[in-house]
């Protein structure tokens, strides 16, 4: 007989019928009822002992964690909380577990205390609806672009260009790090005979795909080795990063504006026991706060308010003048005070923007171009470039973009102002001088999306094995 997935089992039981199941006991009650889980929804099947086989020595094995196959009828349950509920023909253990040691128990954990069993936290509610809510999500934007003509395109992990010029790079070296004699360090006796990097961004070769297929995303790992301890920052992320060609930075807004859209659209419903019980639990959560510092929404309400509102589009010129002016400023209420034009925004910024000002999702645009990247397309004004980013509510900036620089003379200028070396450009440089054209595209950080879609607080509980400043672990 088949293995049948508990999901399954749920969408349509087809009751007095036997079955097979499979998975992890989430909890043992009363020598009798066990509460399967195998992953595939966040419901656990009752499975009935019958009282007269009780006493039989194999049950004595299970506890929390132990791995089961069970054969059954799938019969109507009288007990509460279930409408159905396995009746056990057959039981193996296919993993014993230590009732004394196991780390999951069915109690609530502190996300930190789970963060050290990264290997067994996927064996929590709260975890597995996380990340079938991430796999979803990347299924999604794959059905996106893959319906808008988009090609997926693989760009490098492996890079010798710094790709947001920040220089915020993982090196890869297969030089011994033990034996060089720093002063003699020369790249071309490493591997790829020069200095060589894990990628922060895909977008440079992505611009160069674009301008042969038209429109391409990308959706990979990057890396980005600055040494910031927040809780919405990885060393380790992954990042969609779509090109257009013939596309002006207002299309670009508009695309990013319908995709976010798309995806929560999709989130809501295909991930409704998911969502649901991580609203529940946000809202347990929220009623232990002050009054004042509760959330206005709930997370549902949050998405379905994204969805149905349009996102705000002002230029950083405007958003300067509402944060200058503001009581929070006034007030001395920021850590950072704006006063001067050029500053670059802090999350706390962004976020009162969003949450207090416009109390919605916003999309900055016209940055100044010194705190910008070299590729962003120079305005007239000559101070400002056409870059955009969107805020989220709790989330601060979820995407950044831009119409890219395509006049090859600026571009040029900007690279030289920049000191940043030509050299491992020139390929990039390339583009502008056979066939240029005006293009633009956005990266939107997935890991931050995920922390929207599921309330997640933690950048590091929406990945299975965050990398962060001092923690690789596993
Ligand atoms: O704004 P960023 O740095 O833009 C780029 O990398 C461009 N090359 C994108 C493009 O135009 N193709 O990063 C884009 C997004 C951010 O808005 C944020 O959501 C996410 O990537 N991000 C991070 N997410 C987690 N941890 C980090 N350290 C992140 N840095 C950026
Ligand atoms: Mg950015």
């Amino acid at each position: 007989m088949d293995l049948i997935k508990i999901k399954d089992i749920f969408s349509s039981p087809s009751y007095n019928s036997k079955i097979v199941v499979a998975g992890w006991v989430r909890a043992f009650r009363g020598n009798r009822f066990i509460e399967l889980n195998d992953g595939s929804t966040i419901k656990n099947i009752q499975c009935v002992i019958s009282d007269s086989d009780k006493e039989n020595e194999i049950y004595k094995k299970i506890s929390v964690g132990s791995s089961l196959k069970i054969k059954g009828n799938l019969i109507e349950s009288i007990g509460k909380g279930q409408s159905f509920e396995v009746e056990i023909l057959n039981l193996e253990i296919l993993g014993e577990s230590d009732p004394e040691k196991y780390p999951i128990q069915p109690k609530k954990h502190s996300f930190e205390f789970l963060r050290e069993q990264a290997h067994l936290r996927i064996r929590t509610s709260t975890f597995s609806a996380v990340m079938r809510i991430r796999s979803k999500l990347a299924y999604a934007i794959h059905k996106f672009f893959n319906k808008k003509g988009f090609n997926y395109i693989h760009t490098p992990i492996i890079t010798s260009s710094d790709a947001e010029g920040a220089g915020e790079m993982f090196q890869v070296t297969t030089l011994d790090n033990t034996k060089i004699d720093k002063k003699k360090l020369n790249y071309t006796e490493d591997f790829f005979g020069k200095k060589t990097s894990l990628t922060v961004s895909g977008q440079l070769e992505a611009e160069t795909y674009a301008l042969g297929l038209g429109s391409v995303y990308t959706f990979g790992p990057t890396f980005r080795a600055e040494n910031s301890n927040t809780s919405r920052h990885a060393s380790e992320f992954w990042m969609i990063e779509p090109e257009m060609a013939f596309y002006e930075l207002n299309d670009n807004m508009d695309l990013a504006e319908s995709f976010l859209k798309y995806i929560l659209e999709f989130l809501i419903s295909s991930c409704k026991e998911d969502l649901k019980f991580l609203d529940e639990r946000l809202v347990k959560e929220q009623s232990q706060k002050p009054k004042n510092e509760r959330d206005q929404m709930t997370l549902l309400e949050k998405i379905k308010f994204t969805i149905d509102n349009e996102f705000v589009r002002i230029s950083y010129s405007d958003a300067f003048e509402i944060l200058k002016n503001s009581k929070f400023n006034k007030k001395k209420k920021f850590s950072f005070l704006i006063d001067e034009w050029g500053c670059d925004f802090q999350s706390e910024h962004e976020r009162f923007l969003v949450e207090k000002h416009f109390k919605s999702p916003v999309i900055i645009y016209d940055y100044p171009s010194e705190i910008k990247a070299f590729y962003m397309r120079l305005n007239d004004d000559e101070k400002t470039v056409r870059a955009m980013d969107v805020l989220f509510p709790g989330i601060g900036e979820i995407i950044g973009g831009s119409q890219r620089e395509e006049r090859l003379d600026i571009l040029n200028r900007r690279i030289d102002e920049m000191g940043i070396d030509k050299k491992e450009l020139w390929w990039y440089i390339d583009l502008r001088k056979y066939g240029t054209v005006p293009h633009s595209g956005f990266g939107l950080g997935f890991e931050r999306l995920i922390m929207f879609c599921t309330g997640m607080q933690n950048i590091r509980d929406v990945i299975p094995y965050p990398r962060t400043p001092k923690n690789a672990s596993f």
